[in-house]
């Protein structure tokens, strides 16, 4: 039996191992997914390999340590310098990032062309890049100035809530952890709300509930969605990478809506 697991602190809350063991038993691949509480980041590949793991998810706050610890950096990732999942492979590990481009399917189903990203941390950084690879040019807005000079450099346009010039997009994405566990916005009320007021689309990547963020958006008559999708497609393709791509995608995509239904998820 292969073995896998999601490495977090906190990890408790993970729904990432409902969505693979039940995949994994729909398509009869012998393997178990489990839950690893990591406080030290430096020690992941030393657990990961105590632990005889085939593969593993990493998330909050260690998906830089995995970058830096992978053997080799696959794809957007070595971009993003973040590593949402890990596979071995003859002894080496190979670190991708499936966030970003499963951020991008899950809103592939809307017509846009200029988006606001709130935010500038770790799942900023990787939506940008990656809606910059594909042809957009991202706004990024953030609290504070400190963390935009990532994106300046990378020569994305850039504010802060003080110099912030307001002008029309079609989706706005809220990548900051604002409404995760309190009742705040990702940004003032009064920047806030022309900003939605002339856009199409909001989408926030918190899951599994109505945010302000996205309560704003539905007041006012916008097209929107939290993060289950989002979590659903880097699952997905996490689960591809895991099972070195012997199964369709779109058999995947059936059995992890079907786990998150069960969930209470959809
Ligand atoms: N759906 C999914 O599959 C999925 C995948 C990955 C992540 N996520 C979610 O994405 C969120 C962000 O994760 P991350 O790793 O990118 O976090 P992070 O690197 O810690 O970045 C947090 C960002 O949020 C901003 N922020 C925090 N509290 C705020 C507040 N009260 N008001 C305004 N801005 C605030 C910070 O601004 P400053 O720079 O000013 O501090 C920073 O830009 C988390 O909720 C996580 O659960 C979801």
């Amino acid at each position: 039996m292969k073995l896998y697991a999601i490495f977090g602190n906190p990890v408790e809350h993970s729904i990432s191992p409902t969505l693979h063991n039940f995949a994994f038993d729909k398509l009869g691949f012998d393997a178990c997914y489990t839950k690893i509480l990591v406080e030290d980041g430096s020690r992941l590949k030393e657990i990961f390999f105590h632990y005889r793991l085939k593969g593993v998810n990493i998330t909050v706050p260690h998906k830089e340590w995995a970058y830096r610890l992978s053997d080799e950096v696959v794809g957007i990732a070595a971009e993003i310098e973040a590593v949402n999942t890990w596979y071995e492979k003859n002894g080496k590990i190979f670190g991708y990032n499936t966030d970003a481009p499963g951020f991008y399917e899950s809103v592939k189903e809307f017509e846009f062309e200029n988006v606001l990203i709130l935010g500038a941390g770790g799942t900023a950084k990787a939506i940008a890049l990656y809606l910059a690879q594909k042809g957009f040019n991202p706004h990024i807005l953030n609290r504070s100035s400190q963390r935009l000079e990532f994106f300046r450099e990378k020569g994305f346009t850039t504010f802060s809530w003080q110099d912030f010039s307001p002008q029309r997009y079609d989706l706005v994405i809220n990548t900051t952890s604002a409404g995760l566990k309190d009742e705040s916005l990702p940004a003032p009320k009064e920047l806030l709300e022309p900003i939605l007021q002339s856009a199409k689309y909001a989408v926030d990547v918190i899951y599994n509930k109505l945010t302000p963020f996205l309560k704003l958006a539905q007041e006012l008559g916008l097209t929107y969605k939290d993060g289950t999708d989002m979590l659903l497609y880097q699952g997905i393709l996490a689960f591809e990478i895991f099972t070195d791509f012997r199964y369709e995608k779109e058999e995947i995509a059936k059995y992890m809506k079907q786990s998150l239904k069960l969930a209470n998820y959809y």
